[in-house]
């Protein structure tokens, strides 16, 4: 894949040989455009060396491409610093199934002409066209970054912890990502390789911090003192500071290994849901209550955005399991005003629960928007909506 640089004070544009298939790419001040099948990790290493990182990181990186990202409004572990790509994303490049190419790619920071269509596209999981190219704003590679592991004793702390990060370190605060003990047990004891930073089954919580900034003593001097003061306050019961990159991405490798290691037990059920947060650790204690020792329940994910990953997992797939979790999740995730997809889209299997966060008028209209586009059903069918959305009423 070709990509091509056009920075703002360069007149000349250089061609680099860096992606795997044939594109072309355009990076201007900061907005990089390529073709939807870049992989992120290409992405992120071409832009690192123009002195720019990704908004948007992932666990997998290394294969998932950007046009799938884009597709299902991929969430991700920096989105508490750079948000959604409802705001990183410029502009997009789609095919609708009629065919027709909309060109939507500008680079523009502010267009307010009317309907912004991107959005359409962008987490709608290629049911409504297939987004073939993209432009993003991507921010400049800062100078320092800081990871800290730490402890807690309780959930209500590590929401305290997370209020008291974004006071104190603001805007150098990059990540703020927790899992409980029975995730850290569960990457330690099938994850090959993995090693905790912390003594293992000893905390109930585990929060992983990073910060990202400009000046590194600057930074240090933060992260440390407000380190200090959280022990003072007993929030946090240990920690360690990563102290070179090997210690930071081991850190790392602890938290996006929880996901690889829930397949390894046989069945693993996932929900991703958007909660308040001071209910958001709730429900991961009534399923553990509700199933006992018939499955193995783990809450983790991005504490920062709200964002609860439970995974459950058993021996095999079981209806009757099944009947304990479901509908019991969904409901319980609608009573607390939460959503039942935070970031990994409704897909195949949630198409008939979208219900539980959206009002009848408007799945009404998603699927008016879905006929309108789409009218034979030949994009992605039978994902993100319910078929009775799309019947003639
Ligand atoms: C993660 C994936 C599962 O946060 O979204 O690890
Ligand atoms: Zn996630």
């Amino acid at each position: 894949m070709f990509i091509g640089i056009n920075l703002e004070n360069c007149s000349s544009i250089m061609w680099t040989r860096a992606c795997t298939k044939l594109a072309a790419n355009l990076l201007i001040n900061g907005i990089l455009v390529c073709e939807a099948g870049c992989i992120l990790e290409n992405l992120s290493s071409f832009l690192e060396n123009e002195g720019f990182i990704m908004p948007l990181d992932l666990g997998a990186k290394g294969s998932c491409q950007i046009g799938g990202n884009v597709s299902t409004n991929a969430g991700g572990l920096r989105f508490i610093r750079y948000g959604s790509l409802h705001g990183t994303i410029l502009g997009i490049e789609a095919v609708l199934a009629n065919g027709t190419v909309l060109d939507m790619l500008g680079t523009l920071r502010k267009d307010n002409t009317g309907y912004d269509l991107k959005h359409l596209f962008i987490g709608s999981e290629g049911t409504l066209g297939i987004v073939t190219k993209v432009s993003i704003l991507t921010p400049p590679k800062l100078a320092s970054t800081n990871i800290a592991f730490l402890a807690c004793k309780d959930f209500i702390s590590c929401q305290k912890l997370l209020l008291g990060a974004k006071r104190a370190l603001g805007e150098v605060l990059s990540a703020f990502e927790f899992m409980d003990s029975h995730s850290m047990d569960l990457v330690l004891s099938h994850l090959d390789g993995v090693r905790s930073p912390l003594p293992a089954s000893l905390y109930n919580f585990y929060i992983l911090i990073e910060t990202t900034g400009s000046d590194e003593s600057h930074d240090k001097m933060k992260l440390e003192a407000f380190l200090l003061q959280s022990m003072e306050e007993g929030l946090i019961l240990d920690g360690v500071i990563a102290q070179d990159m090997n210690q930071s991405a081991s850190f790392w490798r602890v938290r996006e290994g929880i996901s690889e290691a829930s397949v390894k037990l046989g069945a693993v059920y996932k929900y991703d849901l958007s909660l308040p947060i001071n209910d958001l650790y709730g429900i991961v204690e009534e399923m553990r209550t509700r199933l006992g020792k018939a499955a193995i329940v783990i809450g983790y994910g991005h504490l920062g955005d709200g964002n609860l990953h439970l995974n459950i997992m058993t021996t095999r797939y079981d209806s009757d399991i099944l009947a304990q979790m479901e509908p019991f999740v969904y409901e319980w995730t609608a009573k607390h005003k939460g959503s039942i997809s935070a970031e990994h889209g409704l897909g195949l299997m949630k198409a008939d629960k979208i219900h539980y966060s959206k009002p009848p008028e408007t799945v009404h209209l998603m699927g008016n928007i879905k006929k309108l586009l789409d009218p034979s059903g030949i994009l992605n069918p039978y994902k993100v909506l319910p078929q009775s959305s799309l019947l003639d009423h």
